[in-house]
């Protein structure tokens, strides 16, 4: 049976967790594929909210199997902690969490080297969440990299310690002087030790010929892929539909249905151009009324109207065939709603691509009017006020991608399918 995949088609923090794990109930597998510690999905059912960095989102559900995926860069600290805050809420995962031993380990001199990187304070700032995850996916394609099931070799702390003594001589040669205590480390790697390391790629290929269906999650957002993303502002993964084959091991052709998920506006964390970011009381608005602020790091997310030229291009790259918009009811009480349909210079058509070439863009918008009333008891599409009817046919009609589902709110149950 088929892959089908939910990935953020903006710069992260779309409300991917809340949907997969709503979605999580068709699939008994929901599978990892790319990112670290740095993604933070949320998900709250019935006003308990949980925030997962690198455990899958299907966990909340007693019956789904978890994979995370050889994609995945872990921090064997941040691991342990979300399973014991999972246990400690009643969740019992550890017979259902299975970890590809192909998975690098992210270490304290990965989280160092980040904090290092991105100690300048100049432009180039790219805004890291500092979790060590650049400096991590470096040493992978570097062939360097400590890998998860390399834990139960005999020459593990052999390599563990050469790699560390490299990355200290790197630090040391660009004026880094601050030394790392890695036994919080290496004990959190003892309890991922007793966890099950397995070769996901067989595990994910068995079950889809046993007819199972599996849901791939995504991290982050296609606007911040290594690749296709506002480079360098971007993370060090790839973000988009490829990836899920690439971060677990499956055939392209497995895969039937992409999700995009996207917020009927656009947020962004950290530096980067954004063509339509808000400096005004409605930018304020938006960023108080969705309480826009990072799950992991906490920082302020910078807010502006939805952008349709970045939305199609994410759609083009993933092969998005379902969209889903997250978060309508923080835009309930806006007068009127502003879409950018396209970016102009000098009278010139300009497309996304060129925004990580330094080219200076001005969004061309559409003002459409807002539906001025509360979604709460909304549950049919058929109820939805004209004016929101009229915006998801304004975004459909432009990307030529239906909406399968408008989410009303945080809670699981505050989604409506169309
Ligand atoms: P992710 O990284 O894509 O999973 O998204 P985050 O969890 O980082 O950020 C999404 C935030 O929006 C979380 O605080 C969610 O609880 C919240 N959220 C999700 N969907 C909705 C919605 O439809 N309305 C509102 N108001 N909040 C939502
Ligand atoms: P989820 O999965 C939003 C951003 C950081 C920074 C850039 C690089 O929750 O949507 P990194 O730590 O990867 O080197 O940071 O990418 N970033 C995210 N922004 N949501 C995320 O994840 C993000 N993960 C990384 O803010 O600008
Ligand atoms: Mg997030």
């Amino acid at each position: 049976m088929p892959v089908d995949v939910i990935l953020g088609l903006q710069w992260g923090d779309e409300g991917k967790g809340k949907i997969v794990d709503l979605l999580s109930k068709d699939y008994p597998i929901i599978a990892r594929f790319q990112g670290g510690p740095n993604a933070g999905h949320t998900i709250i059912i019935k006003g308990k909210k949980f925030v997962l960095r690198q455990i899958p989102s299907g966990v909340i559900r007693d019956k789904v199997i978890n994979v995370i995926g050889n994609g995945v860069v872990l921090d064997p600290i941040v691991l342990k902690q979300e399973i014991e805050n999972l246990e400690a809420n009643g969740i019992e995962l550890k017979s259902r969490l299975l970890i590809s031993r192909k998975a690098n380990l992210i270490l304290p001199t990965h989280r160092l080297l980040d904090k290092f990187y991105e100690s300048r304070s100049d432009e180039s700032k790219i805004g890291s969440t500092l979790k060590g995850i650049g400096p991590a996916y470096q040493d992978k394609t570097g062939r360097f990299g400590v890998r998860i099931g390399e834990i139960c070799m005999p020459d593990f702390d052999k390599h563990y310690q050469s790699v560390k003594e490299l990355h200290l001589k790197l630090l040391k040669a660009l004026g880094c002087e601050e030394t790392i205590d890695d036994k919080e480390w290496f004990e959190a790697l003892e309890y991922v030790k007793k966890l099950k390391l397995i070769d996901a790629e067989y595990y994910i290929n068995e079950a889809l010929k046993e007819g199972k269906n599996i849901l791939a999650e995504g991290a982050q957002g296609t606007l911040l892929d290594i690749d296709f993303g506002t480079y360098p502002y971007v993370t060090s993964s790839n973000t988009i539909t490829a990836s899920a084959c690439i971060g677990l091991g499956i055939a392209p052709g497995q895969i039937r249905t992409v999700y995009g998920v996207f917020k009927a506006y656009i947020t962004r964390v950290g530096g980067g151009p954004f063509p339509t970011e808000l400096f005004d009381a409605t930018g304020d608005y938006i960023c108080e009324t969705g309480h826009e602020f990072g799950s992991v790091t906490g920082r302020k997310r910078r807010c502006g109207w939805l952008d349709l030229e970045a939305l199609n291009y994410a759609i083009m790259i993933n092969g998005v065939n379902k969209l889903i918009m997250m978060k309508a009811d923080v835009l309930n009480e806006l007068e009127t709603i502003n879409i950018c349909t396209g970016y102009t210079s000098s009278g010139a058509e300009k497309h996304f691509s060129g925004l990580s070439f330094g080219e200076t863009i001005h969004p061309v918008y559409k003002e459409l009017e807002g539906w001025k009333c509360s979604l709460a008891e909304v549950n049919n599409a058929s109820d939805f006020p004209q004016k929101l009817q009229e915006y998801i046919k304004f975004i459909e009609s432009h990307s030529e991608v239906k909406i399968a589902v408008v989410s009303t709110g945080p809670e699981r149950d505050e989604s409506v399918f169309i």
